[in-house]
């Protein structure tokens, strides 16, 4: 039996965001370049989009590049960023034709003007795509991402649109990049890493966390259906009793 199998598609999670990690280590265990690990893993990329869209998922959030990834050598930023200018070309299509509309959360203003406005295109051309929304976390932090929403919240109540005391959870929620977007119900990690890493601090507050020591580029659609069956398994109790969420099912 295949793990494919063993998923329940009436009780998908709505929202799975992974941390696609381990590209660097899988191309040196072979000898070759960091880059060549991430040409692999934008193959691994192509896989999960088209695993999640066939089971029905409905938002699927990639970590492409974080902000302390601007800190890596120039040569490794800009392959990266080619790599990513090249599968938005060539995938764009396949975006369209599976009805995927593609989002983007992070800071868009620090990367080059071919790469934004790249991506703002795919962004304009796939918005009607209601099948499944594929948000990419690109030059994203979660601390960057709380700190300009504070800095938001703060002009509104400066200039007496809002009251401090009327800030609640939505208030912050609406100034996030990922408004309008549910909570994840899962987040995976690849490489063995068991960390968070300034991954969408606020939202994974409830998530389901999956670690698995498979690196990105070897991560395929069995994979990632393993990851929904693990977390089908789990008992989600948003701080109730197992006798509280029993009575309600
Ligand atoms: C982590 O591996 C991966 C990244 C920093 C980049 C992720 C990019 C891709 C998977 C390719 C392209 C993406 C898209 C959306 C087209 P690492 O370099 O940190 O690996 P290491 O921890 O082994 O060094």
């Amino acid at each position: 039996m295949t793990f494919r199998d063993q998923i329940n598609t009436s009780r998908l999670p709505r929202h799975v965001a992974v941390i696609m990690d381990g590209n660097g280590r899988w191309a040196r265990r072979r000898g070759k370049e960091r880059v060549f690990g991430h040409h692999q893993g934008a193959r691994a990329v192509r896989k999960v989009i088209e695993a999640a869209a066939e089971l029905g998922i409905e938002y699927l959030t990639l970590y492409a590049f974080s902000t302390e990834n601007w800190n890596r050598p120039d040569d490794e930023i800009s392959a990266l960023m080619d790599l990513m200018i090249d599968s938005l070309n060539n995938e764009t299509e396949t975006l369209l034709k599976n009805k995927i509309s593609a989002k983007v959360i992070g800071d868009i203003n620090r990367l080059s003007e071919n790469v934004r406005t790249k991506l703002l295109e795919t962004i304009e051309v796939t918005a009607g795509g209601t099948r499944m929304k594929l948000v990419v976390a690109l030059s994203y932090s979660s601390r960057w991402e709380i700190t300009t929403a504070c800095r938001r919240i703060a002009s509104a109540v400066q200039k007496g649109h809002l009251r401090a005391d009327h800030i609640t959870e939505e208030t912050v929620n609406a100034n996030l990049e990922t408004a309008g977007i549910p909570d994840p119900e899962l987040m995976i990690r690849t490489s063995g890493e068991k960390r968070v890493s300034n991954f969408l601090l606020w939202q994974l507050a409830y998530t389901e966390l999956y670690f698995t020591e498979r690196l990105w580029p070897d991560f395929g659609k069995e994979d990632f259906y393993k990851a929904i069956a693990d977390f089908q398994k789990r008992e989600r109790r948003y701080g109730k009793t197992s006798e509280q969420i029993a009575e309600n099912n």
